[in-house]
């Protein structure tokens, strides 16, 4: 029987980390936005410590995060098959958008990567949402329906395209001459309102047959698509108990869709900064922060406190009237947290540097602290994966793998090596090859 624990990827957006100033820093190659030597030495650092894959959110038009940084600059599936190239074991889920690619395209490029990987592919399915994406298409952003009924077309039909390609065509064989046994490679002759494909697709299932689908925790017309299709759902909830919610509703919708529960797995953003004290990660976070941008960051944390501060108290607790006058903020995600912090005696600096402005829940702490947050909502059933976001890539991510992995070894969270040779394997996702019989009643079919 397999062991129970937590797997973990790590999210590479942008190569550089979550800090708006991650990019600036001295250990930092300003180019690694195009510069694939660096993200190859990355994606070998997460390999060294045993992460199970690399996740690669996408963005189909120019993106400039804080501070100007170009996202996405290049597309992901050509640089993942570099990353495939120079890495063994970790796996590899790019985005693929299904409102602008038809799935010949998608099949044909994923089983590629899958091959060139040996099995360690997924695709993150998005129907994008930005203005912008549909305007480099030439399109403007159709309504909700139309979007999703799109979707489940291009879906079923990437998957009936890796299907149409049977593992019992077996391979050359140079004694007998028979190069393939074809009548296990067949067209599939779908037709959908917005897509279709004739098939069959040109190239052999991986080892792992198809790539796994992951689908994000998008808006409600998303959860009956992602029970049908998903093996796993990347959220971004803000607490644990908003996580065990939103994880139990896409359990439920696979449950609806006729599959178990458990074939889904619920992956979810987590931010860190590490030090070997809790204060050693304070400071280092404190050195990230620029003079210029403080104006900016305290206005930003005066709207989780609902208090003014002043520039010339940054590093003095708040004042007993700023104290009384603290205020939660509802529509701020961590307000509660950064009141806590006030309240303990934190400066404003310091309340920053614990990381109450990143966009996502996380801890700056020690490699115990950070252990013990993943293993409070990995045993609480608030995620089955985490999706790590470096603070700061040039550090972090090694800090990560050599003090965090360890500790969740020991504590029987993490295994010793690989699992497996694929990435289904490796999530403890069974192998498959076509669309799921299960999924398909009379009316949700293509024809
Ligand atoms: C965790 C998460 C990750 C997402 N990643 C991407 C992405 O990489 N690219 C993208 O175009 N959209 C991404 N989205 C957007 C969703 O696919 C979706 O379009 C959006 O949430 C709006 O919902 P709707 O399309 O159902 O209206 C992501 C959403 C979430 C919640």
């Amino acid at each position: 029987m397999k062991t129970k624990h937590m797997t973990i990827g790590v999210a590479m957006a942008d190569f550089y980390g979550s800090h708006p100033n991650a990019w600036r820093s001295e250990e930092t190659n300003p180019l690694t936005y195009i510069n694939i030597d660096e993200q190859i030495k990355y994606a070998k650092i997460a390999e060294n410590g045993g992460l199970d894959y690399i996740f690669m959110p996408d963005r189909v038009f120019l993106h400039l995060g804080f501070t100007g940084i170009v996202n996405f600059p290049i597309d992901s599936i050509v640089q993942l098959s570099a990353i495939a190239a120079h890495t063994k074991h970790i796996g590899l889920i790019p985005t693929l958008s299904t409102s602008f690619n038809e799935p010949y395209t998608i099949a044909r490029q994923l089983r590629a990567l899958d091959l060139i990987s040996k099995g360690r592919v997924g695709w993150q399915v998005v129907p994008s949402f930005e203005p912008d994406a549909f305007a480099n298409y030439g399109q403007s952003v159709p309504n909700s329906r139309d979007k999703y009924e799109r979707l489940h077309e291009v879906v079923q039909i990437t998957q009936a395209l890796w299907g149409s390609w049977k593992k019992e065509a077996g391979e050359p064989n140079q004694e007998t001459g028979v190069f393939l046994n074809n009548e296990y490679i067949q067209p599939i002759n779908l037709q959908g309102k917005y897509v279709g494909a004739r098939g069959p697709l040109q190239a052999p299932p991986s080892p792992q047959g198809q790539p796994i689908l992951v689908m994000p925790a998008a808006s409600n017309s998303g959860i009956q698509p992602a029970g049908m299709y998903a093996d796993a759902i990347i959220g971004m909830p803000n607490t644990i108990e908003e996580s065990v919610r939103l994880r139990e509703i896409f359990r439920s919708a696979a449950e609806d869709a006729g599959r178990n529960a458990d074939e889904i797995k619920f992956m979810t953003f987590f931010t860190f900064g590490l030090g070997k004290t809790r204060r050693e990660a304070l400071d280092r976070r404190r050195a990230m922060e620029n003079p210029e941008d403080l104006p900016g960051r305290l206005r930003h944390l005066s709207m989780l406190l609902g208090v003014p501060l002043s520039e010339s108290a940054v590093d003095e607790p708040l004042t007993s009237n700023q104290l009384r006058a603290l205020q939660q903020n509802p529509h701020v995600n961590k307000s509660t947290q950064a009141i806590r912090l006030a309240k303990e005696g934190y400066s404003p600096l310091d309340i920053i540097a614990h990381g109450v402005l990143d966009n996502t829940p996380g801890v700056v702490g020690t490699a115990e602290d950070v252990a013990d947050y993943l293993q409070e909502w990995f045993e609480a059933g608030a995620a089955d994966s985490f999706v790590i976001i470096a603070d700061r890539l040039s550090d972090a991510l090694s800090d990560f793998v050599n003090q965090v992995i360890p500790v969740l070894q020991e504590r029987g969270l993490r295994p010793e090596n690989y699992m497996g040779n694929t990435l289904r394997e490796n999530m403890n996702l069974d192998y498959q090859l076509g669309v799921d019989p299960r999924i398909l009643n009379e009316s949700d079919q293509i024809k």
